[in-house]
């Protein structure tokens, strides 16, 4: 195992009806409440919000898409700048988390907001506070300090090890209203969370292992129950936390990460619109395959530990393996190939490559043994 410094300061607010302690943790200075396209105002989030700020100084801007957009961001950077904010409350899933976290860098930063994309200038910004509500169980970004932005087609995270949440409330409640089609989303890219920390080479990490078995064995467990019962609060709570944990960081300290399967993920989102999830099950065990040798000994002891499997032959212990992860998100409602996306075209591979190749991503994975032409491989249809 690696030295490490584990530091993670969000305050998780989590329960059942937690949302009524947002105006016991707001700060009394002038707040940017910040959330999607509109599902917060079809279920009762947004009046809970409002209520929840009757007595604080606010402005309210809505209309973060999926997938939040690098210009977008940058005009609502304007707005923070003219009116002086000075804390955001980003209200929604993953994508609004995002935004809100690349404003609080933004907000802070006097040159060119491109800069923050494209080099490493979002270390240098101490970043304006921000509080989360989070209403969709599945990226983990309440309780981390990187986002992912879309910027000129291509999807780029911008990190600063300052940005956290002040405080997350996850409350089961507001999530009820997600459709069916989000909790496959959800559960699988936890999930594949897990896998891209734990899923490499033995490091001497017993703890981390055992933790990330875990919350694998809980995911199996309860992801298809609120797939299953989705107005279970539960279900929905166990996989709510689930999903946070998956992404805080605690699983991958002291050791090597691999992040390929999201690297290739998010360039099927940049080019098809494809749910982050989504992508990430089409990709995971199609990488694996390529890269047995190296994936072998976590691989049989995921096999064995996470799904009982005690074949004694190891190349079929390793497709079985393969084989119950896609089972597990198909099980979803999450596909694991491409015939059902009839959006992709015949020539993905070379596509693939040549993004892949504009990007500077000749070489992915904690061994950097996922190369341009096994990628083509994956995206061979
Ligand atoms: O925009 P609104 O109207 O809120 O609707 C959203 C959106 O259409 C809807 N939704 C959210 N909560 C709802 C709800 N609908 C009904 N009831 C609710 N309670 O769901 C749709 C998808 O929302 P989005 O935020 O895009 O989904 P998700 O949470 O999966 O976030 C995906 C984004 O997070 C990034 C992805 O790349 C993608 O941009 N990721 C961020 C990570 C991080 N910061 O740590 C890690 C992940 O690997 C991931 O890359
Ligand atoms: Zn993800």
């Amino acid at each position: 195992m690696q030295n490490f410094i584990y530091h993670n300061p969000t305050k998780i607010i989590f329960g059942v009806n937690t949302i009524n302690q947002l105006k016991d943790n707001l700060p009394r200075v002038k707040i940017l409440f910040l959330y999607g396209s509109g599902s917060i105002k079809k279920n009762e989030t947004y009046q809970k919000v409002i209520n929840n700020l009757a007595n604080h100084d606010f402005i309210e801007v809505g209309g973060v898409a999926p997938n939040p957009d690098f210009d977008f961001a940058v005009e609502i950077t304007k707005t923070i700048k003219e009116k002086n904010i000075d804390f955001i409350l980003a209200v929604g899933g993953g994508s609004v988390i995002d935004c809100a976290k690349f404003l609080a860098i933004a907000a802070k930063y006097d040159g060119d907001l491109n800069d923050i994309i494209l080099g490493d200038n979002a270390e240098t910004v101490t970043p304006l506070p921000f509080g989360v509500i989070s209403t969709l169980p599945a990226t983990g970004s309440e309780m981390n300090s990187g986002s992912v932005m879309s910027y000129k087609g291509n999807k780029v995270g911008v990190f600063n090890s300052n940005n956290y949440p002040v405080f997350s409330i996850l409350d089961p409640c507001l999530t009820l209203s997600l459709p069916k089609h989000y909790i496959g989303n959800g559960v699988v890219d936890a999930y594949v969370h897990v896998l891209e920390q734990y899923l490499t080479f033995p490091q001497s990490a017993p703890l981390q292992d055992r933790f990330s078995e875990s919350i694998l064995k809980t995911l199996i467990e309860v992801g298809p129950k609120t797939y299953m019962e989705p107005q279970n609060l539960e279900h929905r709570a166990s996989m709510f936390w689930c999903t946070t944990m998956a992404l805080n960081n605690l699983i991958g300290v002291g050791v090597e990460s691999d992040w390929s399967t999201h690297a290739l993920g998010h360039q099927l989102t940049s080019m098809y619109g494809i749910d982050h999830a989504r992508t990430l099950a089409l990709v995971w065990s199609k990488n694996m395959r390529l890269r047995k040798e190296n994936k072998m000994e976590k691989m049989l002891q995921y096999g064995q530990r996470v799904f009982g499997i005690n074949e004694t032959d190891n190349d079929l212990a390793f497709e079985l393996t393969l084989k119950a992860t896609d089972d597990f998100f198909e099980s979803l409602g999450v596909p694991t190939t491409f015939t059902s996306y009839p959006e992709v075209e015949d020539d993905l591979g070379f596509k693939m490559m040549s993004r892949l190749k504009a990007l500077k991503m000749n070489t992915l994975g904690e061994k950097d043994d996922l190369n341009i032409m096994k990628i083509m491989q994956i995206f061979k249809l």
